[in-house]
């Protein structure tokens, strides 16, 4: 069934939030190529959603749209659910009616820029709404401004980036949720009367239980095919919050932006709130579209990098854990050019002077080698890489502190932390207070300091392992509750100050795995780490999570020993999905599977540009029984890598061909299987591009825990 989403005069309450509109006075069209999103200014200037959807053929259509609900329904006014904003004013006045200024369209690079202007008449408050229209990718960025442009201080209690509105038969959504090692699980309902709240209250490493972004399927459940779907996600590394609320009319408000839980904040006279952006795209053929809009959009317009190329590399965390030396490290750095690999990447536990970092328990905060470790510094390390041929990148967490540390020792008022209470500690340590811009400078100059040091470090691996526990600032005195945000703003002043000077330098969001992944941080990083578990069944559920919503190119993805068990090939295939690396050791492996691994790393780097920069198409679900199967298709359809497979067959098991997705029907393709794991070459095929797709492969089998790859060229 078509969802219409218009809102027609005379089907909707006559109370101002969900009013009627007499007479049209003016209606602002926000649009992809794909999609349309109409606002309409009422007789009482009050302005209304009229429409979300497919874009209508004729612009002339859109003046049918008129009326609709509020579009950003305000605190203390006559609507009985949810709003988006909540502002209290100095004379105990805790309402606000917005009504319409101006608004102005501006063309951009990347499609068009749309700010609707409204205010308070009778405080002044203003409210500026962002939509950034991204018209190829069919992305629409939407943030609000609020402005205090009264004449006393005001509180905002409440600050959406965004509300939306929707009239379908039936909602159905999908969120992610887990926690360490068992991220991204997605979870299904339909949403009926009332409400659905998604949030965090982390603080830092803010994802650990539920990932910033959902899908919302209309009328019927998402799938990956076909139904009408947002895809929406917050670019916020702190508390979000996403609150989906089904009106006595069956109406669905969709309220997306900071938690505002603790977060009550003052505005002086003339101070601006710029709340994060809600990015969202909307499909009419399933989320496999949704997905693939948001990748190409990522790329062009959002990672840091985006369209640039990714290292290859060698990782030490599971080959070491905190037990290596200087000459461990110089034969690993060695492994890792054998290996054919880009980069060789130290991680956690080479600092530390008074509480050396031999365990997580100490030494967080205190960036010098270890000298027992390391008598010869970074420097040894940087050197040996250049003499190899090969990058070298470091493992930082600079936002933390172990109490057992210099730093704890020195600054405790730099630390987020209750004066007069038992401290709570999550992986023994503490996060630094962000909100300070002592913290900063400090944090700042961690990454300064190294990279002035010793300029030949390629790369940071940036980690951050706990949430804000025993919430307390001493710089925030007063304002305690504007801590959770002013924390999240302090870690951008951050970043932007090492883009600023770095902007070549490519960093990895981690997170304790993926308690990080968020578009705002993807601005300053280049990859995140999807999760520490990388066993590669785990892997395959992780991994088709993520894709949902950020491209292979950001996900990190290594070979390790986790479910080692399965066969090199095996957990060799999953981590080629994404970013490829290593995080094994080499000689443990045995001589066959190492040189398989060199010839993975060789194969992986042919296929990078398609794998990375081309269309994702998840052909079969993990989720739906023992096998999956995944492709990528260059934009020009001229090439494609098909992964597949199997998980736990069952025996006797039937087995079906995998359909591709596109592909051009008309051109023809050679199929290979590569990869193998003997070395051997398949036998190239030949197929036409309507025949792969209607027909499909028999790329399954019911061997447990085996893995094909395939290679299409067009011809
Ligand atoms: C958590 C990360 O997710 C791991 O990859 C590793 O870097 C450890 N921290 C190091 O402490």
């Amino acid at each position: 069934m078509d969802v219409l989403r218009c809102f027609v005069v005379g089907c909707v309450a006559a109370v101002a939030a969900t009013g009627a509109v007499a007479a049209v006075k003016r209606q602002i069209v926000v649009q992809t190529d794909e999609t349309g999103l109409v606002f309409t200014v009422g007789d009482n200037g009050r302005l209304y959603q009229s429409y979300i959807g497919k874009r209508l053929a004729n612009a002339a259509d859109y003046a049918n749209l008129t009326g609709g609900t509020e579009a950003y329904i305000t605190h203390g006014m006559e609507d009985y659910f949810e709003p988006a904003l909540h502002i209290n004013h100095a004379d105990d006045n805790p309402s606000t009616l917005l009504t319409y200024v101006n608004h102005s369209v501006t063309p951009t690079d990347w499609g068009s820029r749309t700010v609707i202007s409204l205010t308070d008449s009778i405080y002044g408050d203003k409210v500026d709404l962002y939509f950034d229209a991204y018209e190829k990718t069919n992305v629409i960025s939407t943030w609000s401004e609020i402005t205090n442009g009264g004449k006393s201080p005001v509180e905002i209690e409440k600050f959406a980036s965004s509300m939306l509105h929707f009239d379908a038969p039936a909602y159905y959504l999908t969120e992610f949720s887990g926690e360490w090692a068992t991220e991204v699980r997605p979870g299904t309902q339909e949403l009926k009367f009332g409400k659905k709240i998604i949030d965090t209250k982390l603080g830092s490493r803010a994802n650990m239980q539920v990932s910033p972004f959902f899908e919302l399927g209309l009328g019927s459940p998402a799938s990956e095919d076909h139904g009408e779907v947002l895809v929406g996600t917050l670019a916020w590394t702190g508390n979000f919050q996403f609150c989906f609320e089904v009106d006595q009319k069956g109406g669905l408000r969709v309220i997306s932006g900071i938690n505002p839980y603790f977060s009550r904040r003052t505005l002086k006279k003339g101070e601006t709130f710029k709340t994060p952006e809600f990015i969202f795209t909307l499909s009419e053929n399933g989320v496999g579209e949704a997905s693939r809009d948001l990748h190409e959009w990522a790329r062009h317009h959002r990672v840091k990098d985006g369209t640039g190329d990714r290292m290859t590399l060698l990782n030490n965390w599971e080959a070491t854990y905190f037990s290596f030396d200087q000459d461990k490290l110089i034969s690993l750095i060695g492994e890792a050019k054998e290996l054919g690999v880009d980069m060789f990447l130290l991680d956690d536990g080479w600092f530390g002077t008074k509480y050396p970092r031999n365990s997580d328990h100490q030494g967080l905060g205190d960036w010098t080698e270890i000298k027992e470790k390391l008598p010869d510094g970074i420097g040894r390390l940087t050197e040996e890489a250049a003499k190899q041929g090969i990058k070298f990148g470091l493992w930082i967490e600079p936002e933390m502190v172990n109490p057992k540390s210099e730093l704890y020792e020195k600054h405790k008022d730099w630390v987020i932390t209750l004066p007069n209470r038992d401290e709570y500690y999550f992986r023994n340590q503490l996060v630094l207070d962000l909100s300070n811009p002592a913290v900063q400078d400090y944090v700042f100059g961690i990454v300064d300091g190294l990279m002035t040091k010793y300029p030949d470090i390629a790369f940071f691996k940036w980690d951050c392992n706990s949430p804000i526990t025993n919430i307390y600032s001493q710089y925030e005195k007063g304002h305690q509750t504007q801590l959770y945000v002013d924390h999240v703003r302090g870690l951008y002043n951050i970043l932007e100050r090492i883009k600023e000077k770095y902007p070549d330098l490519p960093m990895m969001l981690c997170s304790g795995g993926g308690g990080r992944t968020d578009y705002e941080a993807l601005k300053y990083f280049t990859e995140f780490w999807p999760s520490d578990n990388t066993d590669p069944i785990e892997r395959l559920y992780i991994q088709w999570g993520y894709s949902q919503v950020f491209p292979s190119k950001v996900q990190c993805a290594h070979v390790t020993t986790w479910n080692n068990q399965s066969p090199i090939k095996f957990r060799v295939n999953v981590a080629m999905m994404g970013k490829m690396g290593f995080d094994i050791n080499l000689h443990d492996i045995g001589e066959k599977d190492l040189e398989y691994c060199k010839q993975s790393v060789k194969d992986y780097n042919a296929l990078k540009p398609i794998i990375l920069d081309g269309d994702q198409y998840r052909l079969v679900s993990p989720y739906e029984g023992n096998h999956t199967a995944t492709s990528y298709v260059s934009h020009d359809k001229r090439n494609g890598v098909l992964f597949a497979f199997d998980i736990y067959p069952r025996y006797g098991e039937k087995l079906h061909n995998v359909k591709l997705k596109g592909l051009d029907p008309a051109m023809t393709y050679a199929v290979e299987e590569i990869n193998r794991a003997d070395g051997s070459k398949g036998q190239v095929k030949r197929y036409s591009g309507d025949y792969l797709m209607t027909v499909g492969l028999p790329v399954f089998s019911g061997r447990k825990l085996s893995s094909r790859v395939y290679t299409l060229k067009g011809e």
